[in-house]
């Protein structure tokens, strides 16, 4: 439950609240003007993480050097391989494959369902579980142009208005193209969308969306489509094999410089293997555990940027990795789920941010780094945000508004996982608003790939939160479920026709990670700067200090 003098603030939420439970009634979501784009250029500058100075520097190695980049992600640029080719024989090959899929959420399932399907033998190496990703978290939906007063035109202009005009446009063409066909396939496959009462989808809105196109699973969207996907890899043995708790240190080239394999990592074992393949594709997800600007996050703990560090390391060019996504609503309390997400449904289905005083301050939808700004901007800029005992500041979500509006049984109808999520601390979100506050959410950018998945260097496929120019420099919710989806299937598709026309993968090797260590070595770095991380490190100073280190950190060996 809230301490008491949170309670105090919460009692100036419940005062205001008829007032704005009348403005809703009366205006719908229009209860709080949008911003202008001035407005908005405004807020960004001001507030948004990405526009401070220090977020931001030039990258000294590799396909993207002298660009600008998100400084921890040029940070993991800047370091050796955790590997050399001295430990390995590369005339031994222990596994031998048509297509490598490197991770296993919802990406690279529906490539490994796809590729199958196309007459080839799938090899999944995922670092820890089938399904243990990103895409297994999600909550609030997955978009498309479904209904009648919709269509992928619309759907188009609000991906790349939300992108601030920057998506790379056959991308977002493919993205909005295909998303009707994916709920179809998604629905033959088993998962169980949300319907209304004459069988219709269900289908909401999301921030700088202009219909309803929120398809979804009550508050688990990620697990609906994911563990079905999951399911479907498990039914087909013959043409999928995986291996978990494996990831991947470096990436493998035959002698024509085309990506040929991998390396792999066996946690439990602590042994390497050699993976052969005539084509791979990278779908490790994105960087959220890199805790960008020391934000906390909503990612997966597996979420440690791997695919951008091997990728890069082969020659594959990086577009717009100097975009991070804040989602606003992550939780700042209670301690335990500190920026955990609170999904944007909530607010489509109703709720307002409001301050300390229970005034509301914003468009409750206002595109994600917008509204991400306006409350940075109101709980630092103003100090009108509430503060934790943990020494954090939040602003409340007033969630008990969706049963004024809607009718009482809407949250445990259509938000049951943050009811329970806030009902293991006694906190009742019927009855009491959340405190939130933004948490680093996504990978805006990531590998360039064009609408075959296909990337600068032959033989190598992106899919996922991996890739980057698909959202521009600001991903609209739902765009991600959707995302991996399209791009799942083409890169299984493509990875497979390539392979169909491949006889001999011929001789592989690493020596391009010589090449790289030469680089950095240039830049005069302490040699225990390794990548890619595999986990986070999350052990105190003091305990390493005891030479008791992480095994898996990027920092020490
Ligand atoms: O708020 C959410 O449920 C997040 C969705 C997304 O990032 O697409």
């Amino acid at each position: 439950m809230y301490p008491e003098y949170m309670m105090e603030s919460i009692n100036k939420v419940e005062r205001t609240r008829p007032q704005r439970l009348e403005l809703a009634r009366k205006h719908g979501k229009m209860i709080y003007p949008r911003m202008s784009e001035e407005e908005r250029e405004t807020v960004l500058n001001n507030y948004h993480p990405d526009y401070k100075k220090e977020s931001r520097r030039e990258v000294r190695v590799g396909p993207n050097k002298g660009e600008i980049l998100t400084t921890e992600v040029a940070d993991i640029f800047e370091s050796y391989g955790r590997v050399n080719k001295e430990m390995f024989n590369f005339d031994k090959v222990d596994y031998e494959t048509d297509v490598l899929i490197i991770g296993a959420g919802s990406a690279g399932m529906a490539a490994a369902l796809i590729a199958s399907e196309k007459g080839s033998d799938v090899l999944i190496a995922t670092k820890l579980r089938l399904g243990d990703a990103n895409s297994m978290m999600a909550q609030g939906g997955i978009q498309a142009a479904t209904q009648k007063d919709d269509s992928p035109a619309t759907h188009y202009l609000d991906v790349i208005g939300g992108g601030h005009f920057d998506n790379k446009p056959e991308l977002a063409k493919a993205l909005v193209n295909d998303a009707p066909e994916s709920i179809k396939w998604l629905e033959e496959l088993g998962v169980m969308f949300d319907k209304d009462e004459d069988g219709s989808m269900t289908v909401k809105s999301g921030g700088g969306t202009s219909r309803n196109r929120m398809h979804s699973t009550r508050d688990y969207t990620g697990a609906g489509i994911c563990r079905v996907l999951r399911d479907e890899v498990f039914n087909r043995p013959e043409k999928i094999k995986y291996l978990e708790y494996s990831p991947v240190v470096e990436l493998l080239l035959n002698e024509k410089q085309e990506v040929s394999g991998a390396i792999i990592y066996h946690l439990d074992n602590k042994q390497y293997s050699i993976i052969k393949a005539k084509s791979v594709i990278m779908a490790t997800g994105g960087f959220g555990r890199l805790h960008i600007r020391g934000f906390e996050t909503t990612n997966h703990y597996g979420a440690t940027a791997d695919g951008l560090v091997l990728t890069y390391r082969v020659g594959a060019k990086m577009m717009f990795m100097d975009s991070v996504q804040y989602h606003p609503t992550g939780a700042v309390f209670p301690e335990q789920i500190v920026g955990f997400l609170c999904t944007e449904k909530i607010r489509a289905l109703g709720a307002q941010p409001v301050n300390c005083d229970g005034e509301l301050f914003v468009y409750p939808l206002e595109p994600r780094d917008v509204e991400a700004s306006a409350f940075i901007r109101e709980s630092q800029g103003r100090d009108l945000g509430v503060k934790t005992p943990a020494g954090l500041v939040g602003i409340w979500l007033d969630t008990p508004l969706i049963e004024d509006i809607l009718g009482e049984g809407t949250i445990e109808k259509m938000l049951p996982a943050m009811l329970r999520q806030y009902e293991r601390f006694g906190i009742d979100v019927r009855k009491y608003p959340m405190l939130v506050y933004p948490t680093l959410h996504y990978q805006n950018g990531g590998i360039e790939i064009n609408d075959k998945c296909e990337t600068n260097v032959p033989g190598l496929f992106v899919a996922g939160e991996a890739s980057g120019g698909i959202h521009g420099r600001n991903r609209l919710m739902g765009n991600s479920q959707l995302d991996i989806i399209v791009f799942g299937k083409r890169a299984g598709l493509q990875a497979s026709n390539r392979s169909n026309d491949i006889q001999k993968v011929g001789k592989v090797h690493m020596d391009h990670i010589e090449k790289y260590n030469a680089e950095v070595a240039k830049l005069h770095l302490p040699k225990s700067k390794i990548a890619p991380m595999i986990l986070p490190d999350y052990i105190p100073d003091h305990v390493k200090a005891k030479q008791l280190v992480s095994e898996y950190s990027g920092t020490l060996i």
